[in-house]
């Protein structure tokens, strides 16, 4: 079994607790918690609790660790492990801009450790299948890739007050998964959002962003935050052969479909990662059309 400690159990810390539970292969036993309510309700449920890093590198005893704090922590929480020379699984965007991820790719070469950023799409059965006929040509020319992510609902004002925006807390999910699937990073990026009119929140409700790929197909990603009843993942792909509009979560069963592709990454991460994993690189270049994004509208 596969050792994980756990930095950050907030909403995502917890859904990967959930999805790792019906793992055979990985398992979190340690967790860096500071809040003192959760930190207590998890020592209960049967985890060792450390209130800071430091803790769970002086007394936990893993095989990786599993980085699922608040974006803006992550390069200093990587920082912090990196000493350790264990492999971590990031959460996705791995910093708040480029340069963060690109000082975190600085510090993975310097202490030698490999590192997975959590784009967990890439990790859905559909979406495998989608990347394989794609590559054996069975769309032809491609000519647009939609992604869509609408949310039940947003999260807190102080975690989209410090999230950097629609973008860059959501979209990158869109921006990594056409890049994925096509095999290009986009060249191009224009865009329109709408702000959200909840007092105190200082981020976008929705947003419409176009990609151009280098080969000239378009990418799509549409986001939002008030979806009815349950996230919605969806993913449209029109070449000039072929069609196809995949809704990958959707309603009740998108929960399980979440779980499953988190409990594989997981997995592949501790295996030693696959090719289909999100590498630093990719994560960089994900921030790097967000930054493209930021420069062309100001
Ligand atoms: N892949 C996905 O689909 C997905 C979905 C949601 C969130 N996320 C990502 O997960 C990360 C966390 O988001 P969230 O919504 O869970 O945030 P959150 O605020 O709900 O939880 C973060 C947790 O980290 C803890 N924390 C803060 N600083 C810490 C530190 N220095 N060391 C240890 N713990 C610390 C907080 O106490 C909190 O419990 C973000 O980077 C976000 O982008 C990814």
């Amino acid at each position: 079994m596969f050792r994980i400690g756990l930095v950050g159990a907030g909403r995502m810390g917890q859904t990967h607790l959930t999805a790792l539970s019906s793992s055979t292969t990985v398992t979190v036993t340690d967790i860096v918690e500071p809040r003192s309510e959760v930190a207590a309700a998890l020592t209960a449920e049967g985890y060792t609790v450390h209130s800071s890093i430091d803790g769970l590198l002086e007394r936990g005893d893993v095989d990786g660790f599993l980085v699922a704090t608040p974006s803006g922590f992550h390069v200093d929480v990587i920082r912090q492990l990196a000493p350790a020379g264990l492999p971590i699984l990031s959460e996705k965007p791995c910093g708040l801009t480029a340069d963060d991820a690109l000082a975190v790719a600085a510090i993975a070469q310097k202490s030698g450790i490999r590192l997975q950023i959590g784009y967990w799409r890439r990790f859905v059965p559909a979406m495998l299948e989608l990347k394989k006929d794609i590559e054996s040509g069975r769309f032809g020319r491609l000519l647009l890739v939609h992604a869509s992510q609408w949310d039940y609902r947003p999260p807190g004002a102080e975690f989209r007050n410090s999230s950097g925006g629609i973008l860059t807390d959501m979209g990158v999910h869109e921006i990594d998964v056409i890049h994925w699937l096509t095999g290009e990073a986009p060249s191009g990026i224009s865009g329109t959002a709408m702000m959200s009119t909840t007092p105190g929140v200082v981020d976008e409700d929705a947003a419409v962003f176009t990609l151009t790929l280098p080969s000239g197909t378009l990418g799509i990603a549409t986001l939002g935050r008030f979806y009815p009843e349950a996230d919605f993942v969806g993913i449209e792909v029109m070449g000039e052969e072929d069609h196809v509009r995949l809704n990958i979560l959707e309603g009740d069963a998108g929960g399980a479909i979440q779980m499953a592709a988190l409990r594989d990454q997981a997995e592949s991460f501790a295996a030693g990662g696959t090719v289909h994993g999100a590498t630093i690189d990719d994560a960089v270049a994900a921030l790097r059309v967000v930054a493209l994004y930021t420069e062309n509208s100001s």
